[in-house]
């Protein structure tokens, strides 16, 4: 407890000293932002191959990751794969892969700016839960508070980037300056307002909390692929084989 607040204050310090304007300088600028980067060893990347928004479906990598593109026309594209584990059940691990893209501004203050274009959509997979598998909406303003890029000696380019809450993401190493991306257009019918959706399901989850991805899987046309879950196929492959290439 102790332990936590000093490090809340600690962040709050360090978010104010973020907070005065700061130029860009050469901790952004070793090379452009523009391009692809990718978190491990790359399994998980923006652009085909990871996300089909026409059917809000994914491909399920063998790894978890993370992957931003940046255009030079300030388009962006975000590929997210991650496991939440819940300390108070152990065996519970949570499976997110969510997508989404937008127009992204780099501001002086030193922070930048991802305004998504409403397509976006997360799947998540939780074997414990009564709903244990569903697709939403998800349409996020994200603010990146901090950001570098710098040199690996043996990866290369490196970029690193802070969260709204100055927590670090996994670094990124630049797989391509030429960015992979999907169409920088709507890709997907939005047929539902998010807000509606997310009042609705909370309603649903106070009366019971099996149906509410029901309500979300209809809504989005989603179909369920096939019965076994891809949280254990994942976690198989991983620990099954070698564990070394997890971020
Ligand atoms: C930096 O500027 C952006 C855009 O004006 C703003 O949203 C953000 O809150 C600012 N961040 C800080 C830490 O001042
Ligand atoms: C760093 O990059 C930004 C964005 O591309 C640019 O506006 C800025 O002038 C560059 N600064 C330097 C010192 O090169
Ligand atoms: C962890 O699991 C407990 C019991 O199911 C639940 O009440 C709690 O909200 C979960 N925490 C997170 C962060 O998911
Ligand atoms: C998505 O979020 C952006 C930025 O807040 C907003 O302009 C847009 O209307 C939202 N789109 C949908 C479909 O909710
Ligand atoms: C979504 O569309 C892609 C490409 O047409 C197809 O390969 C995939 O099987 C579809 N997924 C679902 C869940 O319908």
């Amino acid at each position: 407890m102790k332990l936590s607040s000093a490090f809340a204050l600690l962040l709050a310090s360090l978010v104010q000293v973020q907070g005065q304007d700061i130029v860009l300088n050469a901790a952004h600028n070793s090379t452009a932002i523009t391009g692809t980067w990718a978190s491990g060893y790359g399994k998980v990347v923006t652009g085909s191959g990871f996300a089909t928004p026409a059917n809000a479906s994914f491909t399920y990598p063998d790894v978890t990751g993370v992957s931003y593109s940046f255009s030079e026309d300030m388009y962006y594209e975000i590929a997210r794969y991650r496991f939440n584990s819940n300390a108070s059940q152990p065996n519970c691990i949570t499976g997110v892969m969510s997508w989404c893209h937008g127009q992204y501004t780099l501001e002086s203050n030193g922070t930048i700016v991802l305004t998504p274009l409403g397509d976006g959509y997360q799947q998540v997979q939780d074997p414990c839960a009564a709903e244990s598998n569903f697709v939403e909406n998800f349409n996020y303003t994200e603010l990146i508070t901090k950001w570098t890029i710098d040199q690996d000696v043996t990866r290369g380019y490196r970029l690193r980037l802070w969260d709204y809450a100055g927590s670090p993401l996994p670094p990124q190493y630049l797989l391509s300056t030429t960015p992979n991306m999907l169409p920088k257009t709507s890709l997907r019918e939005v047929a539902i307002d998010p807000d509606s959706l997310v009042t609705q399901r909370k309603r649903e989850i106070n009366i019971a909390r099996r149906g509410t991805g029901e309500h979300a899987r209809r809504e989005l046309g989603f179909r369920e692929p096939d019965a076994e879950s891809w949280v254990k196929t994942a976690l198989n492959k991983i620990f099954g084989s070698s564990s070394s290439d997890r971020d």
